[in-house]
C-alpha cells in the first residue's frame, strides 16, 4: 500500500440547467462496498480533523460543499490534494496517515467508508503508524 494507490476519482455528473447530479455505487464507481457514510461540518476556522490512520479501512472523502485540503503520507512521502468538487472524490487505502486542513466556511466532508466504525483499525499515534507502515514494505 502506498500513496501511488491514491488518487483523485471523478464521479458521474449529470449536468442539467436546473441542477447537476452525481451518484456512487459501491464497487462499480469506487473500489469498495459502501457500509458507512459520515460527514464533517460546522468547522472552525483554522481547525483541523483526521491524524490518524486506519489499518484496513478505505474510504472516499467529497467536499460536498465549500472546500479543504487532505494531506496524505504513507510514511514515505506526502501529497497535498484540493478537494473543492462534488464531483471529484479521493480514493484514500489503507495505511494512510490523513491530515485535513484549510477548511472554507461552511465546508461539508463527506466520507464513504468500506467498513463499519472500529477504533481498533485506528492507528491514533504517528510513531506507530510509521512502524506498522514501514513493516509492510516489502
Ligand atoms: P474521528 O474519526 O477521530 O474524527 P476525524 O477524523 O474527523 O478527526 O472521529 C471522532 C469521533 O467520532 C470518534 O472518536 C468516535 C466518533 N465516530 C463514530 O462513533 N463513528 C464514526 O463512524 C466516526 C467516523 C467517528
Amino acid at each position: 500500500m502506498g500513496l501511488e494507490q491514491c488518487r483523485i476519482i471523478q464521479l458521474p455528473r449529470f449536468q442539467d440547467p436546473s441542477g447537476d447530479l452525481t451518484f456512487i455505487e459501491g464497487t462499480h464507481h469506487i473500489p469498495f462496498d459502501i457500509r458507512r457514510v459520515y460527514y464533517i461540518y460546522g468547522v472552525p476556522a483554522g481547525s483541523q480533523r483526521g491524524a490518524h490512520g486506519h489499518r484496513e479501512l478505505q474510504q472516499l472523502i467529497i467536499a460536498l460543499s465549500g472546500s479543504f485540503d487532505v494531506v496524505l503520507d504513507d510514511g514515505r512521502s506526502k501529497q497535498c490534494f484540493q478537494m473543492n468538487s462534488p464531483y471529484n472524490g479521493l480514493y484514500v487505502c489503507p495505511m494512510m496517515w490523513r491530515n485535513l486542513v484549510n477548511f472554507s466556511s461552511g465546508a461539508v466532508c463527506m466520507v464513504l467508508a468500506s467498513e463499519h466504525y472500529d477504533e481498533a483499525d485506528y492507528l491514533r499515534d504517528y510513531d506507530r503508524f510509521l512502524i506498522e507502515a514501514r513493516g509492510q514494505e516489502t
